[in-house]
């Protein structure tokens, strides 16, 4: 980190109001450079400002690497009336061009190693672009497949969400240290974006206080407890007021409980978009509310830009409100060496060796072999060195594996299957429709030792605004499975996509495997995956419906009041009647090519109060001959509380390397504050009572014992 030799409000002190307000503003390169590509995620509107104007903005969104960079600020500070330099800020989401796993793919690797690797490598990289904040990570809670944003989240639990935003975090600034090859976070979208009804983008939010402040908070907190700089606001209304002006989010969480003093900023246009919501009638309004609310910075929209300086001149805003702003901004820039050197980090020869390097792409290559989730194997996989193999399907030849949100990344740069499989190809295509397939093509594919059958969404079909409200695979994909699994001898399906997809229709298959978007190591990770060098070791961090009436389904429900049973003779169960109620694939499930047997779950005490720690312990065996990694997944439950708690919750896991063949024990701890939860109120509540802890690989299989809890009152 920069020494301060500059301090923020002597800087305040020789800016002029316009500047200053200048400071609270966002917009993208090409108000600049008008060349350049522009990274926008929303529509580009007239902002109506004038040069003046745009010379006294604090942050560029966006930027296309180091030339650009240096070129921009350079320009900038030319310019500008004043010498405060701009902040580069950039969706650096799952790598900069070394492309790691998409989020729900690093959540899958439940291994915290994981994410602070990409954050690691992802920082280095942008570093040398001159990237300085990356709108990074999302710790939005998802239970909706049908959002397009759940590929970029860590999924249904918020433990397990919380622990992967922490150490994404610690690795975009390595662990706090900052400094060169590091960058600062902005965590997003706060907050409960992650309910939108029905799935749909920026659709209404309608939660209640007691899941958000038990789910959908917690990971913005670990977020920001872990040393994220910024919260990016979301775009949806909660309790009726968007969260871009929501003081209950802005001021009663943020800054008055979690006492953070992190800077906030709008998402795209959103400052303005509370008037098309109707919370405010007009800009004008619209720029007030933001600032009482504790909006600090506005991204690609022009509230603040056009309105403040004249309600401060109204006297209806104090120019104090907005140097407390600025002043936290400066101080930013000052923490971030911009003071000292505002080309920071930009370097174009640095950008040349270390991006897309043999290093990175190792690293990309290790988040890979553990974020892919073995669904199905009926011991087809491992394949045997000299199979045969037919390639087909959308993926079979294509490069377009490292997912949305890569601004940076290129398909180019990375090898397809068809590349990785390359000495074991009997045919490869890519035709997805049976009747584009001549018979000897039939005949090709009947002959290979085994079929490969990459299927999946494209990466267009996931990410923002890219809600679907049937997540059957795409374009028909289903039925040509039907057909090849008619002529294929022994069919393994890949399947590729940004969200939990149906997949009950794929069950006759020999092998499945979810590979998500696993970046620029895909095809090598999932050539080695396949032919058993590694064992898959990732579970699902999000519950596969079997069909869409069924979400949201996730494993942390209650139990309510008459939960169904099995072969009761009470039909007044909470049940559907033409589906099951469990998911298809449970949250924490995945396969390996282990074979693991749980046993002996030991609890070191009966009884415990505040004071004690629960150890815990479990016997895991390895059966087979592959040495491989297993999540050891911990759960409780408490079974009567004040207010209802989950019939399970995650309290933590371990991924543990075991060789073939032997036996590994395994510990945890409980404490007080792991039996802890949240109510309505947002406060933490302890209370005696008997809980159950369950160990296993998957929420659906565990050993289970009780222990008592005692406060002592
Ligand atoms: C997205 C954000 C993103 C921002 C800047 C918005 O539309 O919701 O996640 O960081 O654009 O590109």
């Amino acid at each position: 980190m920069t020494k301060p030799s500059v301090s923020s409000k002597e800087i305040i002190k020789k800016m002029s109001l316009k500047e200053k307000i200048g400071q609270m503003t966002q917009l993208p390169p090409n108000f600049y450079l008008g060349r350049t590509k522009v990274e926008v995620s929303g529509t580009q509107r007239n902002l109506n400002l004038n040069e003046e104007q745009v010379y006294t903005a604090g942050s560029i969104l966006g930027i296309g690497g180091p030339g650009e960079m240096i070129e921009l600020q350079k320009m900038y500070l030319d310019n500008a009336t004043h010498e405060v330099p701009l902040l580069f800020m950039a969706d650096v989401i799952h790598g900069y061009k070394t492309i790691f796993p998409v989020p729900i793919a690093l959540a899958s690797s439940f291994n915290p190693n994981i994410p602070f690797l990409a954050g690691r490598i992802s920082a280095k990289e942008a570093y040398t672009a001159g990237i300085h904040i990356v709108f990074s990570p999302m710790c939005d809670l998802t239970r909706d497949p049908r959002w397009g944003r759940v590929v970029e989240g860590f999924g249904e639990d918020v433990y397990l969400a919380g622990e992967m935003v922490k150490a994404m975090v610690k690795g975009y600034t390595n662990n706090g240290l900052f400094g060169e090859g590091t960058v600062a976070t902005c965590i997003k979208h706060f907050a409960g974006y992650g309910a939108s009804e029905g799935g749909r983008d920026y659709n209404t939010v309608d939660l209640s206080r007691l899941s958000l402040h038990r789910d959908y908070l917690p990971a913005y907190k670990k977020g920001l407890d872990a040393g994220a700089d910024l919260v990016m606001t979301s775009f949806n209304t909660l309790d009726g007021v968007p969260a871009t002006i929501n003081p209950f989010l802005l001021k009663t969480v943020l800054r008055d409980k979690w006492l953070s003093k992190a800077i906030t900023i709008a998402d795209y246009d959103a400052l303005n978009q509370v008037v098309t919501h109707g919370a405010a009638k007009d800009q004008v309004e619209a720029a007030i509310k933001g600032l009482r609310a504790g909006l600090d910075i506005e991204m690609a929209s022009s509230v603040y830009m056009n309105q403040l300086e004249m309600l401060v001149d109204e006297g209806v805003v104090k120019e104090d409100e907005i140097d407390r702003v600025v002043e936290r901004i400066i101080d930013l820039k000052i923490k971030l060496g911009l003071f000292t050197n505002p080309y920071s980090g930009a370097d174009a020869k640095k950008e040349e060796e270390l991006v897309l390097s043999k290093d990175h792409l190792d690293k990309a290559k290790i988040a890979a072999l553990e974020s892919t989730v073995l669904l199905e194997n009926n011991g087809v996989l491992p394949l045997n060195k000299n199979v045969k193999i037919a390639l087909i399907g959308p993926y079979a030849s294509s490069r377009s594996v490292i997912g949305p949100w890569s601004w940076h990344g290129k398909h180019d740069y990375h090898t397809s299957l068809a590349e990785a499989f390359m000495n074991n190809l009997t045919f490869v295509s890519n035709k997805t429709s049976i009747e584009d397939y001549s018979q000897e093509e039939l005949e090709l594919i009947n002959s290979a030792d085994v079929c490969l059958l990459a299927l999946g969404e494209d990466a267009s079909l996931s990410g923002e605004a890219h809600s679907r409200s049937d997540i059957h695979l795409p374009d028909n994909q289903e039925d040509f499975y039907h057909s090849i699994r008619q002529v294929a001898k022994s069919l393994v399906v890949l399947v590729f996509g940004g969200r939990p997809m149906l997949l009950a229709g794929l069950k006759s298959a020999d092998a499945m495997m979810m590979c998500w978007f696993l970046g620029s190591s895909s095809s090598e990770a999932i050539h080695d995956l396949l032919f058993g060098l590694v064992s898959p070791s990732g579970k699902l961090p999000m519950s596969f419906p079997r069909n869409v009436g069924q979400i949201p389904v996730y494993y942390n429900h209650f139990n309510t009041g008459r939960p169904y049973q099995e072969n009761s003779y009470n039909m007044y169960l909470s049940k559907y009647l033409d589906v099951e109620n469990s998911p298809l694939y449970p949250f924490g499930y995945g396969l390996s090519y282990g074979e693991f047997r749980y046993d002996n779950l030991q609890l070191s005490s009966e009884i415990i109060t505040e004071k004690d720690t629960l150890k815990v312990q479990v016997d895991l065996y390895n059966n087979s001959d592959f040495s491989c990694y297993e999540v050891v997944q911990l759960y409780i439950r408490d079974y009567v509380a004040d207010i209802v708690r989950p019939v399970k919750e995650l309290k933590k896991f371990k991924k543990i390397w075991i060789a073939g063949k032997t036996k590994k024990t395994v510990d945890f701890e409980l404490l007080k504050d792991d039996l802890e939860y949240y109510n309505q109120d947002g406060l933490t509540v302890l209370e005696s009572g008997k809980i159950a802890v369950f160990v296993g690989g998957s929420s659906d299989n565990c050993l289970k014992a009780d222990f008592e809890f005692d406060t002592g009152e």
